[in-house]
């Protein structure tokens, strides 16, 4: 299809080695141990999360669909955006909300996707460019806390991050995001932000630690993908589940807890590692917020909110905030 742009590539092809390399070289010789969330998700990863978007307990998924089936033609309204650029592959049942309601209000005319997965974003761009013809489609690979700058489309356009994915990163690496977010936007463009939000302990504590185990499964996914990528040794079955709410910082943390002395090789990085019985590695926040802070750390950014959705139980919230 001629409308369909190559996939640009702005990472080198051992990017995502040397990365995880780094990461893991870091992360295990800290303390406390941590590794950061990104490595859940190879191809046995993004299978577990679609089947955990798809768990009673996991309730951030159907919640943001819910307020996007309802707001997405006010969004399209408002915005009148031309560009609908989407963090991640772009491929999901929710951005084809937007991107229907945008064609339906006829602004629609590029389809930007920024993805750090070539492969997700091939097959999501094709698949993207056969359902909405007329619509230039665009794959960048490239890394959103890295390559946001790189961006095309014409204004206005509309950033959409979704499914709570901010609640990942850090405070300091939260505004400093949003700064260059804020920093690539043209004045009068949005951004569309999903944010989970603050609510009773034990609902969120559940959504983390489902009673079938698959959260547990892909927690412990990420030393598969140590030991297939930098060939370490970990046994998954050492290794406890652990998701607890921290009530100062209101974030959700993952852990996984050594249930035994764990010695692990990691032979890439001529590294062994040592776990005592107990010992907890932090493998992901996934931060909750209030409406005040998204408010607040979206001012710091430069970005003014307008728009604040909730679903009907007010679990989860759509920020549409303007540069
Ligand atoms: C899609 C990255 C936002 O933090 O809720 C799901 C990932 N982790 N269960 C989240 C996740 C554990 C999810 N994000």
């Amino acid at each position: 299809d001629s409308r369909l742009d190559h996939v640009a590539v702005h990472l080198p092809d051992d990017h995502a080695a040397r990365a995880l390399a780094k990461d893991a070289r870091e992360g295990l010789s800290s303390n406390p141990k941590t590794l950061p969330p990104k490595w859940f998700y190879d191809a046995r990863g993004s299978e577990l999360f679609e089947e955990i978007t798809r768990l009673p307990e996991y309730y951030p998924t159907r919640a943001e669909r819910e307020i996007l089936a309802a707001r997405a033609d006010e969004i399209a309204g408002l915005t009148g955006a031309c560009t609908l650029v989407e963090l991640g592959s772009g491929s999901s049942e929710k951005t084809r909300l937007l991107l229907d309601a945008l064609r339906r209000n006829e602004t629609l005319e590029h389809i930007v996707a920024l993805d750090v997965s070539e492969s997700a974003l091939r097959d999501a761009s094709a698949a993207l460019a056969e359902e909405y013809p007329g619509v230039q489609v665009s794959g960048v690979v490239g890394d959103f806390t890295e390559h946001l700058a790189l961006l095309p489309g014409e204004s206005p356009r509309l950033v959409a991050f979704l499914g709570g994915t901010i609640g990942n990163f850090l405070p300091g690496e939260r505004a400093e995001f949003l700064s260059t977010i804020r920093g690539v936007l043209r004045p009068g463009e949005w951004l569309l932000l999903g944010t989970d939000l603050v609510k009773d302990e034990e609902t969120l504590v559940q959504a983390y630690d489902d009673a079938q185990g698959v959260t547990a499964e892909f927690n412990r996914n990420v030393l598969r993908v140590l030991n297939r990528e930098l060939s370490a040794d970990f046994a998954l079955d050492d290794f406890a589940h652990v998701a607890v709410w921290d009530a100062d910082n209101e974030w959700i943390e993952m852990r996984l807890r050594a249930r035994r002395p764990v010695t692990a090789t990691i032979a890439d990085l001529g590294l062994s590692i040592d776990f005592a019985e107990g010992e907890e590695m932090r493998t992901e926040v996934s931060a909750k917020f209030r409406r005040e802070r998204v408010a607040g750390e979206l001012a710091a950014a430069g970005l003014t909110l307008e728009h604040w959705w909730t679903d009907v139980a007010g679990r989860f919230a759509l920020s549409l905030a303007r540069a």
